[in-house]
């Protein structure tokens, strides 16, 4: 039997994903954390790494199938999906795609504040469908420039979206665990202060339990009826049954959602929401950034069968 220390875990990864990580590493395969019990004892005593690609919960049951496992290597910069603190307990380490995605998810997040202010999802059903050239037009939108915003959580791709607005003329307020330095946007110490002060709320936080429904339904309700909600992060961020009622009695203004809680059979209910502008969690969806993600997460498990340093480590 042919040693295979690479584990490709997640039926997400591309062909041309996996085919890289093939042409690089003897490799086995399994298309979900359920599924590696299904591989062969022999084949699994001899995986030291896991390429892992999707949000299906991986945790201590499955690393402890794998005895050799020495890293768990994520497509992505959230690993919210995976469990630390047990691949800690266990030595093995987490690595992430963190940075080289910013541009792209900052792009839409600005992208679906433009498209909730201008009305363009409608603007561009009005266009096709010929009901603009019978007469018909569209109510005016409203003017995003100059406004203001809340950025939820100023890391690197908060910061990011934070630079963009900015270019914007827009009032840039944001909340952290701690004030940052900035160029003189204005801090909250909560995040029900930081959504009564402004227009559009934009959530940068990263997921997992001790973020669970942070943008509260308090926050909600704090941010009021001209109130825009986007969310770039993880559906768990905000509590999803306040933002759906929200939406639909009106609270809120609108919302420009790239993320939700189950998906993709996301609750059916966002799909009359007229007001929100819905994404199918494409923030980091080009295909350069979708390279480079997948070559540092390559270059992370080369590093580890090298026995060389980790290049973005998290635990
Ligand atoms: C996903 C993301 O990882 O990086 C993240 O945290 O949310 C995305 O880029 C990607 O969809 C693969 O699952």
């Amino acid at each position: 039997m042919t040693d295979t220390p690479l584990l490709i875990l997640g039926a997400a990864f591309s062909d041309e994903e996996r085919a890289r990580l093939q042409a690089a590493h003897a490799t086995c395969f399994a298309g979900s954390p359920d599924d590696v019990a299904t591989l062969s004892e022999a084949s699994r005593a001899t995986v030291k790494a896991i390429a892992f690609k999707g949000h299906n919960p991986l945790n201590g049951a499955v690393m402890d199938l794998l005895p050799n496992l020495g890293i768990i290597a994520n497509y992505g910069v959230g690993y919210d999906a995976i469990n630390v603190e047990d691949a800690s307990a266990r030595g093995v380490k987490v690595t992430n795609t963190p940075d080289v995605l910013n541009d792209d998810v900052a792009d839409i997040a600005v992208g679906m504040m433009i498209a909730q202010s201008r009305n363009m999802v409608a603007g561009d059903a009005l266009v096709r469908s010929g009901k603009w050239a019978a007469g018909e037009t569209l109510p005016l939108n409203r003017k995003m420039s100059g406004s203001s915003v809340g950025i939820v959580g100023l890391g690197r791709i908060g910061r990011d979206i934070a630079d963009r607005l900015a270019a914007f003329k827009m009032d840039i307020h944001y909340h952290a665990r701690s004030e940052k330095q900035t160029p003189g946007w204005t801090y909250h110490a909560d995040v029900v202060s930081l959504a009564s002060a402004v227009d559009y709320l934009v959530i940068a936080l990263v997921g997992g339990k001790a973020t669970e429904k942070y943008v509260s339904r308090e926050a909600i309700a704090a941010l009021g009826p001209r109130g825009v909600i986007v969310n770039i992060s993880r559906g768990s961020t905000i509590d999803e049954e306040a933002l759906i009622e929200a939406l639909a009695n009106g609270s809120i203004a609108g919302a420009g959602l790239d993320v939700f809680n189950d998906e993709p059979t996301i609750d059916e209910r966002f799909y009359a929401l007229e007001t929100a502008v819905l994404q199918p969690h494409q923030g980091s969806g080009t295909v350069e950034t979708r390279r480079a993600m997948a070559e540092l997460q390559l270059a992370n498990v080369s590093a580890h069968l090298a026995g060389t340093d980790l290049l973005t480590p998290v635990n």
